[in-house]
């Protein structure tokens, strides 16, 4: 079953043409990074306007780049949130259109899902159930997955997003918009330690995060130091990633022991991230478990990881009806 997704949640246009949930014919994202960088975050009415000029040209693009036309798909699954609720009616309602004219079935994707289903893409992929690490700039949540839509949240942030802390933390920094790959780049040149960051384990049991005292410990840090902080930038980078890291790192290893998970997956915008990627798999090594993380080109928002859970969703039977619309929220939010 070859499945045309597409994604336009915040501020990447993507399409992708998966088969059977697992191979991956095409998948194109068109990023709005430029687009947004002047005003150093996502501009939702930019966005939007973005997605509109863009969507045609992606998904003729995927379709192209999968050697397929359009009578040859045979569902759609597009992002129905949560997201931006402009830029998600693009894609959404792109996707109903699509599916309408084609009278082919369509559903509705949870983006979160989406990116805890992207390590099913692997060669090797996690044994039911695993606990799954989500980090993202728009979330940080833990799970318990049983399958691929039936997942439990154990905790979540109780305010910035990992990958948000990034940004804000480049932002104060003069580092440009988003900062996550920036900070981790120059992070590899400092000293963690050099200067102390506070870890915000919250209670140790629990699985809530919190991001927000350890951004003000970086401000306070660059108000306190106003002559001498440029040439710390790296020492500064790689105390908040290792401060960032740390709490993850012990939370997901929680998890699997709470949940009695063998498995582990991190996925997410900040799952590119290489220090992340190796501390998580040197503590599961150290614990016996396995660590599933996707290729870097599926950690960021991709449409790939749409139609791969999209296929699960249809042969459970579960198309979207014609008046389904666009949500802010996750599915599990909306209970
Ligand atoms: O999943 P994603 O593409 O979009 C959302 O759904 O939010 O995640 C984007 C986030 C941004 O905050 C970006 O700064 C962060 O992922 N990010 C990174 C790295 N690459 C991207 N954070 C830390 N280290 C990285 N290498
Ligand atoms: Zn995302």
């Amino acid at each position: 079953m070859k499945i045309l997704g597409i994604e336009t949640s915040c501020d990447e246009t993507a399409a992708a043409v998966v088969e059977d949930g697992s191979r991956i014919l095409s998948s194109v994202v068109a990023s709005q990074v430029a687009v947004h960088h002047p005003y150093g975050g996502v501009v939702p009415e930019l966005a939007s306007r973005k997605h509109i000029e863009a969507i045609v040209a992606v998904v003729e693009e995927a379709l192209e780049k999968a050697g397929l036309r359009t009578d040859q798909m045979d569902a759609v699954a597009a992002t129905r949130g949560p997201g931006l609720v402009g830029a998600l009616l693009v894609g959404f309602n792109f996707a109903k259109a699509f599916a309408y004219a084609r009278a082919i079935p369509w559903t509705g994707v949870d983006h979160l899902e989406a990116h805890i289903y992207s390590v099913f893409f692997g060669d090797e992929v996690p044994g039911l159930p695993y606990a799954a690490l989500l980090v993202s700039g728009g979330h940080t949540s833990i799970y318990h997955v049983k399958n691929h839509c039936e997942m439990t949240r154990l905790g979540e942030t109780l305010d910035d997003a990992a990958g948000e802390a990034f940004d804000k933390v480049a932002k104060m920094l003069g580092l440009g918009y988003p900062g996550g790959n920036v900070i981790s780049e120059l992070a590899e040149r400092g000293r963690p330690g050099k200067i102390q960051f506070p870890r915000a384990y919250m209670d140790k049991a629990a699985f809530a995060f919190s991001f927000s005292g350890l951004k003000t410990a970086v401000n306070r840090f660059i108000q306190t130091h106003p002559e001498n902080y440029h040439e710390l930038i790296p020492d500064i980078a790689a105390e908040f990633q290792a401060a960032v890291i740390e709490v993850l790192v012990y939370k997901l290893m929680r998890a699997a022991e709470k949940t009695g998970c063998r498995d582990i997956a991190l996925v997410g915008g900040v799952a590119a991230n290489r220090k992340l990627r190796e501390e998580l798999a040197k503590a599961a090594k150290d614990a016996g478990l396995t660590l599933f993380t996707p290729s870097i080109d599926l950690c960021g928002d991709n449409a790939a990881m749409i139609a791969g859970l999209g296929y699960h969703l249809l042969k459970d039977g579960d198309k979207s009806p014609e008046d389904l619309s666009a949500d802010v929220y996750s599915r599990a939010a909306r209970g």
